[in-house]
């Protein structure tokens, strides 16, 4: 008989079992769904911090379109964060998002917190949002064999708006 709710999974360093879900997916694929949507969480917080650190220290020519559209980004991030959160908690699992969680599992490289020239700071966080959207269609493609398609729906509205941040960063860079 199984253990109702009780389906061990790790996501770095921690070991925890599972709760209750309204998901019909059995336990193992909500464990694996889980432990991605914490990897997606970790990339995200990493990179929200990133985005406001660029929207505060950014200066140059073009500070008057990128510091509000900085915090654009950083706002749309933010809602994802939590829907990714919540959907790891809604196919019973926890959602660990501490600064310390983040800082030892996030996939982003560290950002160069004194650059300010406005150009780099396009530059470092079009490659930041590349490596993001790199994380995300890895985790979307984990829900299409597991076949949970309202974590690739969320996954897929993420990478549509961050592909077209990227894009308005790229567009910027073209010469
Ligand atoms: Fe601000």
């Amino acid at each position: 008989m199984r253990d109702e709710g009780i389906h061990p999974y790790r996501v770095h360093g921690h070991h925890t079992s599972m709760y209750k879900s309204p998901s019909p997916l059995p336990d193992a694929a909500r464990a694996t769904l889980i432990e991605t949507l914490n990897a997606r969480l970790a990339d995200g917080l990493d990179l929200h911090s990133q985005i406001k650190v660029a929207h505060w220290n950014i200066k140059g020519p073009q500070f008057a379109a990128l510091h509000p559209l900085f915090e654009t980004f950083a706002v749309s991030l933010a809602t994802f964060n939590d829907a990714v959160a919540e959907r790891a908690v809604t196919l019973g699992g926890v959602a660990y998002g501490t600064a310390r969680h983040v800082a030892a599992t996030s996939k982003l490289a560290e950002y160069p917190q004194d650059t300010s020239r406005d150009m780099d700071h396009v530059r470092l966080l079009a490659e930041r949002i590349e490596a993001y959207l790199g994380g995300a269609r890895e985790s979307r493609t984990v829900g299409e064999r597991l076949g949970d398609t309202d974590t690739v729906d969320l996954l897929t509205g993420i990478i549509t708006l961050f592909e077209k941040h990227a894009w308005f960063l790229r567009a910027s860079l073209a010469v």
